[in-house]
C-alpha cells in the first residue's frame, strides 16, 4: 500500500469530538460557516461535498438553519446509488428532502451523480468533466463530510477493492458493492484525498472498531484511514457508542 501525499506539506490538524447527535450536528453547521465563508472570502466560491447514510440523516438537516450564502457553493456527492434521484436509496434524494429544498440551495449549485444513467461508465466521466469544471484538477473540495461503514468504507471505496488503486479517474462506476444496491457512482482516492477541511462522522457502535484502527494504527490500509491520513485538516465526529473502542473511552 502507499500512502497518499496531503496536499501540501503543512502540518497535520486533527481534532476528535465525542458527543450526542445533536451537539455534534450544531458543531457541524458551525464548521460548514465557517470553512464555506472563509472559501468564499478567499476565492469568491466554495465546494462542498456530502455523504449518504447516517452521517447524512443526521448531519444535514442541522445545515437548513446555517448562515452559508448556498447561491455561491457547489455541491457535489461522495458517491451515489445506481437508482433514480426520487429513490428511497437515493443520497442525492436524501439531501433534497433533509437540506437542499427546506434551505432554498438552488439548483444551480447542485451537482448530483446520476445514479440512474444506463452507461455508470459513461455517467462517471460526465461528471469528472462537471467536477473538473466547478473545481479544478484534482479539485481541493473546501468541505468535504464522509460516512464510514461498519467495514471502514467511505464513499463508495470498499476495503481491499481494486478501486482503490485508481490514480487517473476522480469518478468512477462500481458494480460490486458489498453494500446494497452492487452498482453505484463514487469519488476514487484522488479526488478524495486532496480536501481541504474533512469531516469523518460516524455514528453506532458496529462502527467503534474500525473507528479505533483508522485513529490508533498509523499503518492501517483501510478506506477511512487512508483519507484521514491524507488530511490536512480533519475533524471525526463520534457518538459515544462508535467512540467506544478509543483507548481511554469508558467500558
Ligand atoms: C452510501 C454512502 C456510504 C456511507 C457509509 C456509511 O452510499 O451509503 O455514501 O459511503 O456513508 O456506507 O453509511 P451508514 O452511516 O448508513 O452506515
Amino acid at each position: 500500500m502507499h500512502d497518499e501525499p496531503r496536499a501540501s506539506g503543512a502540518p497535520q490538524m486533527r481534532e476528535v469530538v465525542v458527543d450526542a447527535p445533536a451537539a455534534l450536528g450544531e458543531r457541524f453547521a458551525s464548521c460548514c460557516e465557517d470553512e464555506l465563508g472563509r472559501a468564499m472570502a478567499e476565492r469568491g466560491s466554495a465546494s462542498f461535498v456530502v455523504t449518504g447514510g447516517s452521517a447524512a440523516e443526521l448531519l444535514l438537516p442541522r445545515l437548513v438553519g446555517a448562515r452559508v450564502a448556498w447561491s455561491r457553493v457547489h455541491v457535489f456527492w461522495s458517491d451515489e446509488r445506481a437508482v433514480p434521484p426520487d429513490d428511497p436509496q437515493s443520497n442525492y434524494r436524501l439531501a433534497r428532502e433533509l437540506w437542499l429544498d427546506p434551505a432554498r440551495v438552488p439548483a444551480t449549485s447542485v451537482h448530483r451523480m446520476h445514479g440512474e444513467a444506463e452507461d455508470l461508465a459513461a455517467a462517471a466521466a460526465a461528471h469528472e468533466g462537471e467536477l473538473i469544471a466547478k473545481c479544478g484538477a484534482p479539485p481541493r473540495f473546501d468541505v468535504m463530510l464522509l460516512g464510514v461503514g461498519p467495514d471502514g468504507h467511505v464513499a463508495s471505496l470498499f476495503p481491499e477493492h481494486p478501486l482503490l488503486a485508481e490514480e487517473r479517474k476522480l469518478v468512477a462506476a462500481v458494480d460490486d458493492s458489498p453494500k446494497p444496491p452492487p452498482r453505484r457512482l463514487t469519488l476514487t482516492l484522488p479526488a478524495l484525498v486532496g480536501a481541504r477541511f474533512l469531516v469523518v462522522a460516524a455514528f453506532g457502535a458496529a462502527k467503534a472498531a474500525v473507528i479505533a484502527q483508522a485513529l490508533g494504527d498509523p499503518a492501517s490500509s483501510l478506506p477511512v484511514a487512508r483519507v484521514l491520513r491524507a488530511a490536512e485538516r480533519s475533524l471525526v465526529l463520534l457518538d459515544a457508542d462508535a467512540a467506544g473502542r478509543l483507548a481511554g473511552a469508558p467500558r
